[in-house]
């Protein structure tokens, strides 16, 4: 192992200037204009992996936007690791509030700006730049076998990722899994992820007149779609904070009091956790901490609204139409497609007359928690002190990855999730980041993941 740590020390500055070459390709799964970006980055991926000398690599077409897989089958009779990531990015409005070109990487003060370089390129060429390492020196081959596969689709919801793996289900087959894609607690602290909530993601459309009117000819005698789609809107919590959508809590699993006890034990600061966003201060629902309301509890939040006249100055109209998207975060035992079932009830229930309405499904993602006593997190857990040089806790995080649950349900394995990110790197935001000393150090973590692996049976 030695010369592999001392191989990644060496090859530091390289590994950054091949990540950058990559973050240079703007694969914004979300806008059509950059579907071939997309594809572009596939095949720079695959071109890259080369250098790895994999037994293949190649890009996995889909309905939508192509995946990325590559295998490494070095190692007969030890297991085989499958690790997860996505190569697609988010798209990065508003441009100007970023200090330098979404996709003209720079390097700053120790971190690596950019869109893509922490959610999540940065976090797959950990692994990537962690098989260069052994494949690079010594014994020329890594210690377990490994598979990569790297979706194009993440960020819209994982729309053909359901039919992808079970289309390849041989060729992903593995005794391990593990996702790179996630944050650690704080700076230098190793964390392994073992809670993420779910999702359902809804369009609410209400119409009124066939088009806009003039507010003094028709204003008092039609219904105005704003006010209705307000209405509605405030509607979904009540004055507690709690969702008031009927039959949404049904499924949550409560907090057992381990749970909230580990969750506790956490050291958490809401002044430091609200000066990375900027708000005022934490609100939600009642008689749960912070974290627990982000890790541990369901939330539903506006994600856009829009209605009439936007422009400068006035205008004097009663729109035609208003819309919002909602977005819903689920926890175990919630199903996003139930929920959005209830949401879509609730919203009509809510309707005022006059207006009619249409609710539009969009995305979901099955909430995950993982089965912590399984020997893989012991062995997790080691490599990422080792790396880290610090004691590694278990946090939970409140953001969505479809793949963990669709492969748990697949292959029956608990999901590792190996995260290298910071709660404060302006993921889907501008100046996205990577701290470059989590990236060398991630690749070092996956390193010693591979070496822990190589010791145990594939259970
Ligand atoms: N890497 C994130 C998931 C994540 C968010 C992990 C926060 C840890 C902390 C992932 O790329 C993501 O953004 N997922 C989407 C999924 C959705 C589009 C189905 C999300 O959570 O919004
Ligand atoms: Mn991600
Ligand atoms: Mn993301």
């Amino acid at each position: 192992m030695q010369e592999v740590i001392e191989y990644i020390d060496r090859q530091r500055e390289r590994f950054v200037r091949e990540l950058v070459d990559w973050v240079k390709i703007p694969s914004i799964s979300s806008l059509p204009e950059h579907a071939r970006d997309v594809v572009a980055s596939a095949g720079h991926l695959v071109r890259a992996l080369g250098q790895t000398r994999p037994d293949r690599a190649m890009v996995l077409p889909t309905r939508g936007h192509p995946a990325v897989y590559a295998e490494w089958l070095h190692a007969p009779g030890k297991p085989t690791l499958l690790v997860y990531g996505h190569h697609d990015v988010q798209p990065v409005d508003p441009l100007d509030a970023w200090q330098s070109p979404p996709f003209e990487p720079e390097a700053r003060d120790g971190l690596l700006y950019g869109r893509g370089t922490v959610d999540d390129k940065g976090q797959v060429y950990i692994h990537a730049k962690a098989i260069q390492a052994f494949v690079e020196t010594g014994a020329k081959k890594l210690p377990i076998n490994v598979k990569l596969i790297v979706e194009g689709e993440e960020e819209i919801g994982s729309t053909h990722l359901a039919d992808l793996l079970q289309q390849h289900a041989a060729m992903l087959a593995a005794d391990y899994v593990c996702v790179s894609d996630t944050a650690m607690y704080g700076r230098g602290i190793p964390s392994l992820c073992i809670g993420l909530r779910g999702l359902t993601y809804s369009e609410i459309i209400v119409r009124g007149a066939a088009n806009d009117v003039h507010s003094g000819s028709f204003g008092g005698g039609i219904a105005n779609p704003a006010h209705a789609l307000a209405h509605i809107v405030a509607s979904l919590h009540d004055a507690d904070g709690r969702i008031a959508i009927e039959g949404f809590y049904d499924r949550v699993r409560d907090l057992s009091p381990d749970e909230r006890r580990e969750i506790a034990s956490l050291a958490h600061d809401d002044a430091a956790w609200l000066g990375a966003s900027g708000a005022r201060m934490a609100i939600g629902e009642k008689g749960y901490s912070t974290l627990e309301r982000i890790w541990a509890r369901p939330s539903l939040d506006v994600c856009g609204m829009g209605s009439g006249f936007q422009g400068a100055g006035s205008k004097t109209i009663i729109p035609a139409t208003a819309m919002a998207k909602v977005s819903s975060r689920l926890v175990p035992d919630q199903v996003p497609e139930e929920i959005a079932r209830l949401l879509e009830a609730h919203v009509r229930r809510h309707a005022p007359p006059g207006v009619d309405l249409e609710v539009r499904y969009l995305s979901g993602a099955e909430p995950y928690l993982a089965p912590t006593d399984h020997r893989v997190y012991g062995a997790a857990k080691r490599a990422f002190s080792k790396a880290f040089g610090k004691e590694t806790v278990f946090i939970r995080e409140g953001g969505s990855i479809p793949f963990v649950r669709t492969i748990a349900e697949i292959t029956g394995k608990p999901c590792l999730l190996m995260g290298f990110g910071q709660p404060d790197e302006n993921s889907h935001a501008p100046n996205e980041r990577i701290v470059l000393e989590n990236f060398h150090l991630g690749i070092k973590a996956a390193a010693y993941l591979y070496d822990e692996l190589a010791q145990m049976d594939g259970r």
